[in-house]
């Protein structure tokens, strides 16, 4: 299992499952396909977010070259929350956890129960992949209200020490998954970063931002990852389609890999 410092290495990219793939033995083939893709002495770091009940099987499957996560927790500790899914559960605890995916913002999740779901996934010495985004861009500003909302509500005390366990993953809403008409373009990709890292110098001063690793997520793949990257100044990508696919996830990391 590979342990990786975020805030010292270049480049990350994060795949999201999602709801896939339908079978665990599908999982594990997938898996293993997904790290044998890897070249040697790569120096993308590399995290895969899958559904829970896969997770202790996939964490038994011996490699060193992606670490996994889950997609969700519940942000309480335990009691009656029929169906959901505590951190504590976990044999062995996630390196990452995912919070505030806008698939779940849309099943009611609250900026409030984000930001919960921080405080447990630091509290527990993981890591975080905090995504932001609105759901429709407006040809004004009002987007930006609605991601710096976000991003002060979930880190709301947050503390400064733990800042470098975060990683922010830019999703606009209206570009994510199959019918959405394009990804946002680089320089939509751009700007949000910049507004990105100035909420966060408002919020934590401008130290902070050497130690956050900001990605973009939405409908990425091959073609488009390495303008979104250089061009957008992000510092990887989260993928969703694409890591369900061995060979666009191998071109898509090989496209921001230089
Ligand atoms: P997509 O999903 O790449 O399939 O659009 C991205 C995400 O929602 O994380």
């Amino acid at each position: 299992m590979a342990i990786s410092r975020i805030e010292n290495v270049s480049r990350l990219v994060v795949g999201n499952w999602k709801m896939n793939p339908k079978t665990e033995k599908e999982a594990i083939t997938l898996f293993k396909a997904l790290v044998k893709t890897v070249p040697e002495k790569s120096k993308l770091v590399r995290v895969l977010l899958v559904p829970a009940v896969y997770y202790a099987s996939l964490r038994a499957v011996k490699q060193k070259v992606i670490s996994l996560g889950v997609q969700n927790i519940h942000h309480e500790l335990d009691g009656a929350h029929t169906g959901d899914i505590a951190l504590s559960m976990f044999n062995k605890q996630p390196l990452y956890v995912m919070c505030g995916h806008s698939e779940r913002r849309a099943l009611g999740e609250t900026d409030q129960d984000v930001n919960k779901k921080v405080l447990l996934t630091l509290k527990a010495k993981s890591k975080v992949i905090l995504c932001v985004g609105e759901k429709e861009r407006d040809h004004g500003i009002l987007f930006f209200g609605v991601i710096r909302d976000q991003l002060e509500k979930a880190l709301n005390q947050i503390p400064r020490k733990d800042i470098s366990s975060i990683v922010i993953a830019y999703e606009p809403v209206w570009a994510i998954g199959k019918h959405a008409p394009r990804p946002a373009t680089a320089e939509e990709v751009r700007e949000v970063v910049i507004f990105i890292k100035k909420v966060l110098v408002d919020l934590f001063g401008p130290s902070v931002l050497p130690e956050v690793k900001i990605l973009y997520g939405a409908s990425v793949d091959s073609k488009d990852a390495q303008d979104l990257v250089q061009e957008g100044g992000v510092d990887g990508l989260l993928l969703g389609r694409a890591s369900l696919d061995p060979k666009e996830y191998a071109r898509t990391c090989a496209a921001i890999t230089y």
